[in-house]
């Protein structure tokens, strides 16, 4: 990358300097499952987030403004707008799963939101709920509730991200469900630019970030398949690996299925054949 400077690693993502504004976000295509990153790759992956993700950007900029510049040939980097985090994951949930489902069981409230009682695990929320947590650095993310958050990024702020949040989901869990996904949940996360803007940074709506169910087999009171890591948590699951670093290495069949999985779920989505994005990742945007 002559171009750039190196400036860090997520999990999943490799984040290079273009300029003083400007960031080039790489997606890898490794994996992560119970929060261990496995040894081995899903081929195509990082493109489905990037295309995904670029989706979803270009059809939401009437609710938020966004820190997609452009998209790169390769289908896995994107330029954006360099951004000033906020420490929030701005967590939606449409439905009780996860954490969420956790956490109503042991208190009968998610994140601070009181719930009528009798609900059971997968079922829909009576309506969507802006369940946030904070960004650990190690280990699993804490969820929060609404005074934590205000302390955090102050009321005005909180009240800005919370209202945004939750019509970007009305957004895409409305699409979704149009093309027989479920999206049970998604994890958001926003900066302020230059002028101190909010602005949707990172992925948008995509199988890492959201908990995406097939409309078709949904049954509450179960917990539903996941649309995209199911062969890789059954794979992980038969092994009866602990779930600590290191993961076991995936077998080929389990590779190619998952793999598949991805590209359905972006297919169904964006309505747009996975090798039509790798021909010209601009497809996407419009
Ligand atoms: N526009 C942006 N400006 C600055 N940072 C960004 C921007 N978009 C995303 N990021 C950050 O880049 C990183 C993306 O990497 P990745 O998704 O692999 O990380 P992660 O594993 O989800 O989280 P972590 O950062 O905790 O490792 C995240 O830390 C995210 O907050
Ligand atoms: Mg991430």
């Amino acid at each position: 990358m002559p171009d750039a400077v190196h400036v860090g690693s997520g999990k999943v993502r490799e984040l290079y300097e273009l300029d003083e504004t400007r960031l080039l976000l790489v997606a890898s295509d490794r994996i992560s499952t119970f929060d261990v990153i496995l040894p081995t790759e899903i081929p195509d992956k990082g493109r489905v987030l990037t295309g995904l993700s670029a989706f979803w950007f270009a059809r939401t900029r009437d609710l938020v403004r966004n820190h997609l510049l452009a998209l790169r040939d390769d289908g896995r980097s994107t330029e954006c707008r360099r951004l000033e985090m906020l420490p929030l994951e701005c967590v939606v949930r449409g439905y009780l799963a996860g954490s969420g489902w956790k956490d109503y069981r042991a208190t009968g409230e998610v994140c601070g939101h009181r719930l009528p009682t009798g609900l059971v695990e997968s079922q829909q929320l009576p309506s969507a709920l802006f369940t946030p947590s904070t960004k650990a650095t190690e280990g699993h993310d804490e969820n929060i509730d609404r005074d934590r958050g205000i302390e955090l990024v102050g009321a005005d702020l909180y009240e800005r991200v919370e209202r945004t949040s939750l019509a970007l989901y009305e957004f895409a869990s409305r699409l979704a469900r149009e093309r027989g996904i479920i999206l049970a949940d998604t994890k958001l996360e926003f900066g302020l630019d230059d002028e101190g803007e909010l602005v949707l940074g990172d992925e948008a709506f995509t199988p890492d970030s959201s908990r995406f169910w097939p409309a078709d087999v949904y049954t509450p009171g179960t917990t539903p398949p996941s649309f995209d890591k199911q062969p890789v948590r059954d794979y992980c699951e038969s092994l009866g690996w602990d779930k600590l670093p290191p993961g076991p290495e995936l077998p080929p069949d389990v590779v190619e299925g998952t793999r598949a999985r991805y590209i359905e779920a972006f297919e169904r989505l964006t309505g747009c054949a996975f090798a039509d994005y790798a021909a010209d990742p601009n497809t996407v945007l419009s």
